[in-house]
């Protein structure tokens, strides 16, 4: 990254509303969850290398969200119902490099019994806004599997449009570019 990207304060990023859902900044009591989700061959199907083998990589992963909301003021959410404690997955906006550009990296990965509910493209949704209402001049992009089609139609449904200007090879092969508008 060129310039170092300002951090966001006091922007209610901790925890957020949406309809059915509860955003909150993730704990040490989501490690559980984290690992879970991670150790799901369904939930890392499209992102293979995303796959974790020890409890300690969902400790070093909680270790570099934290950082970055500590740094920055907002990151990855755990996404619940406002009605069950259960997560139902993650969700939320992460600085990356992009060509030596800050960007935000939308991200979302649910456990599949929530899926086909609308929970991803509503929570995706909530991530967007929140990034255009307190970091207007930051460009969202999300990176999707060319077969990751549901993953496809949450990028859409949060507002991003598909850039093939900018598709990459990607770690688990080519990433097929969204981003804002
Ligand atoms: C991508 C993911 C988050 C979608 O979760 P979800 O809760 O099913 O999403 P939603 O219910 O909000 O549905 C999103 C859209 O995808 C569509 N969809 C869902 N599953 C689909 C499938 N297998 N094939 C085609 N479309 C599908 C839905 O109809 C919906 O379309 P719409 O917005 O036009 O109505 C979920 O599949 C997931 O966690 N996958 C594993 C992790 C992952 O791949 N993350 C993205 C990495 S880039």
């Amino acid at each position: 990254m060129s310039v170092e990207p300002p951090p966001t304060r006091d922007s209610g990023a901790e925890e957020m509303r949406t309809g059915r859902l509860l955003l909150t900044r993730p704990g040490p009591d989501d490690l559980d969850a984290i690992f879970a989700l991670h150790t799901d061959p369904e939930a890392c199907a499209h992102n293979p290398s995303d796959l974790m083998e020890t409890r300690r990589d969902a400790d070093l992963l909680l270790l570099r969200w934290t950082h970055q909301w500590n740094r920055y003021g907002f990151g990855y959410w755990m996404v619940r119902r406002h009605d069950s404690p259960e997560p139902l997955g993650i969700c939320g906006v992460k600085i990356v490099g992009y060509r030596r550009h800050a960007v935000l990296n939308l991200f979302y990965r649910f456990f599949p019994a929530s899926w086909g509910h609308g929970y991803a493209g509503e929570a995706a949704t909530a991530a967007v806004d929140w990034a255009h209402t307190h970091r207007p001049d930051d460009v969202v992009i999300a990176r999707v599997r060319p077969e990751n089609i549901a993953s496809q139609r949450v990028a859409l449904r949060a507002g991003l449009v598909r850039a093939e200007e900018f598709d990459t090879p990607g770690d688990d092969g080519a990433d097929w570019f969204y981003v804002s508008a």
